[in-house]
């Protein structure tokens, strides 16, 4: 396939809630990221996931930790974790990655969208997170309306309401530089995305 008709396609990406069940597709999605990508993801240089990091990423039990991945067909393209924090419990920490090759399409954000909902039946009120400081994508995609920002040793530390990633249309959301990019709203939400 061509570059033009590989851009020029439509792939229709899920959303859905992962568990531990799915710990293989998890481990291939960020053993694929590039370096960079994992990088950004994990502030310090990942060659291989450990077998430590692959439990802590995968201890899902959709309460206290929670996991959406964004899936076009069956490969897993992006992934979202949201981790409860024991001492403020309508707190959490959120943490995301979208595969090199869809980045840039608005996927990030409506992958956002989904961790904040799935948050907020789950009794969390607020997000809390950091980011490398030259990360413009992720500080772009957190710096919500309200979100406090501060920045120290090359991280962006930030929180914010969760209310402040819900979509703003809850029908539909069309991101702003991609015009063919939408979410119809369902119990399964399909969102139409062309990388
Ligand atoms: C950060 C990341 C998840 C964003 O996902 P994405 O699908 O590429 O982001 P989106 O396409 O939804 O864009 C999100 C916002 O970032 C902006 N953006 C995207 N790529 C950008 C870039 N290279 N430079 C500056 N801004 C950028 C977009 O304009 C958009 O803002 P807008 O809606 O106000 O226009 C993705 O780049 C990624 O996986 N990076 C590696 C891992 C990582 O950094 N994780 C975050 C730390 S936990």
């Amino acid at each position: 396939m061509s570059m033009h008709d590989y851009l020029s396609s439509t792939a229709p990406v899920r959303f859905q809630p992962l568990t531990r069940a799915d710990r293989d597709a998890i481990v291939a999605f960020y053993d694929a990221l590039s370096p960079v990508a994992r990088y950004q993801r994990f502030h310090h240089p990942v060659t291989r996931l450990t077998p430590g990091l692959i439990t802590l990423l995968c201890n899902i039990d959709g309460r206290d930790h929670a996991a959406i991945g964004a899936v076009v067909g069956t490969a897993l393209v992006g992934v979202g974790h949201c981790v409860r924090l024991p001492e403020m419990p309508d707190s959490a920490e959120i943490a995301f990655a979208v595969s090199d090759r869809w980045q840039g399409c608005g996927l990030g954000r409506l992958l956002l969208q989904e961790l904040a909902e799935h948050a907020l039946q789950n009794g969390i009120a607020r997000f809390h997170f950091s980011v490398l400081e030259e990360n413009d994508a992720a500080v772009r995609l957190l710096a919500a309306a309200d979100a406090s920002l501060h920045t120290a040793g090359g991280q962006t530390h930030g929180e914010a309401a969760v209310a402040a990633y819900l979509p703003s249309d809850n029908s539909t959301v069309f991101h702003p530089r991609t015009p063919g990019i939408s979410r119809r709203r369902s119990s399964n939400p399909v969102a139409e995305v062309t990388p």
